[in-house]
């Protein structure tokens, strides 16, 4: 599908060089935008994964700083994704203040700047393994809010949520919440806090054992970033959907055991999987979104199997290897 409402147009996206921003980056340079500005601190991604395009204007710097955001909102954005988070459970439970930082006080400055300078859609990244907390039944829906949450990230997506709740009611704001859970693809760059597919993909290569944190029977909705760009793009531009909360997800269940033989099997890694503790706060054994609404309001189509999207991660993994080399933050 093609989304002429953004040709010409100026977006800005905060987080822009991690795994989503740059994948909507791509997808936004194909869609002829005018410029596409990258906000970003660069501390969970690397400059080398930005898309190297003239039309790309790199803002190095954080939300929290009031001259970076000057800067970065001087160019009168005609579309906000806000990305930008600090990321995810662990680091938060780690670095419980600069997480409220950044996904709280980083938030409300973004929606600030939105409701100044007017841009005609603003997209908030949202997390679905988040706001539904570890009680919803599944396939996990969006009127499903917990507010017995298990870890400080978990919390200030809700909070995130919460204020764009207020933007767009009080401030009218053209506001929409994405929730996604677990998303994958080429992009991103594995790490200590990093998710479970880039960091298995980077031990399997280095010939080790793959650390499954429980049993194994675990399920997560994994969804390729394709599509979740994809998704974005039509909530960015979809006039119907002002205000809504709405799920991206794949409506599909992968174990984690399943996973990790496949990615052994794809790296031809002999090494095998090693069993450890599951993380205290890892409450949640089963997770599959329903995408009955994204499919009803704006249709959303997800395509990418699980299968297919390691394949593609396994070929930018071997392309980029120097550069991960270098890059991954264990
Ligand atoms: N990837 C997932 O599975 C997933 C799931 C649910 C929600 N989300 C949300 O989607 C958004 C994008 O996720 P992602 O996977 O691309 O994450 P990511 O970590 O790859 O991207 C976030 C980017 O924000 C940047 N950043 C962090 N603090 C910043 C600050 N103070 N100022 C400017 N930039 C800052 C990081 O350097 C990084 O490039 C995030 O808000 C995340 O919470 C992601």
């Amino acid at each position: 599908m093609s989304f002429p409402d953004y040709a010409g147009k100026t977006v800005l996206i905060t987080g822009g060089a991690g795994l989503i921003g740059t994948n909507l980056t791509k997808a936004l340079l194909k869609e002829n935008v005018k410029q596409v500005v990258v906000l970003d601190d660069l501390s969970a991604a690397e400059k080398w994964n930005i898309p190297n395009d003239k039309r790309v204007k790199f803002i190095e710097g954080s939300i929290l700083d009031e001259e970076i955001m000057r800067h970065a909102f001087s160019t009168n954005p005609d579309f906000v994704f806000h990305l930008a988070a600090h990321f995810a459970n662990q680091n938060s439970v780690d670095h419980p203040e600069t997480d409220l930082e950044v996904n709280g006080k980083g938030t409300l400055k973004v929606l600030e700047y939105c409701r100044m300078l007017k841009p005609r859609r603003v997209v908030f990244a949202s997390s679905g393994c988040s706001v539904y907390g570890s009680e919803a039944p599944l396939p996990l829906t969006e009127d499903f809010i917990s507010l017995h949450l298990d870890t400080p990230y978990q919390i200030t997506k809700l909070l995130g949520e919460v204020y764009c709740n207020f933007y767009a009611d009080f401030y009218k704001l053209p506001i929409v919440i994405a929730r996604f859970f677990n998303v994958i693809g080429p992009g991103e760059i594995p790490g200590a806090y990093r998710n479970v597919i880039p960091n298995f993909m980077y031990w399997a290569m280095h010939g080790k054992k793959l650390p499954i944190t429980g049993t194994g029977e675990e399920t997560r909705d994994f969804t390729y970033v394709e599509d979740i760009v994809d998704g974005l793009l039509r909530m960015g531009t979809n006039p119907k959907i002002i205000g809504q909360a709405i799920n991206l997800a794949s409506n599909k269940e992968t174990k984690i055991i399943d996973l990790a033989k496949t990615i052994n099997e794809i790296t031809e890694n002999s090494a095998g999987i090693e069993f450890t503790e599951r993380r205290n706060w890892d409450r949640i054994i089963r997770r599959r979104a329903s995408i009955d609404k994204a499919r009803a309001l704006i249709g959303y189509d997800p395509k990418t199997e699980v299968s297919q999207a390691l394949q593609v991660i396994y070929k930018w993994f071997q392309e980029n290897r120097e550069n991960i080399e270098s890059s991954a933050r264990f």
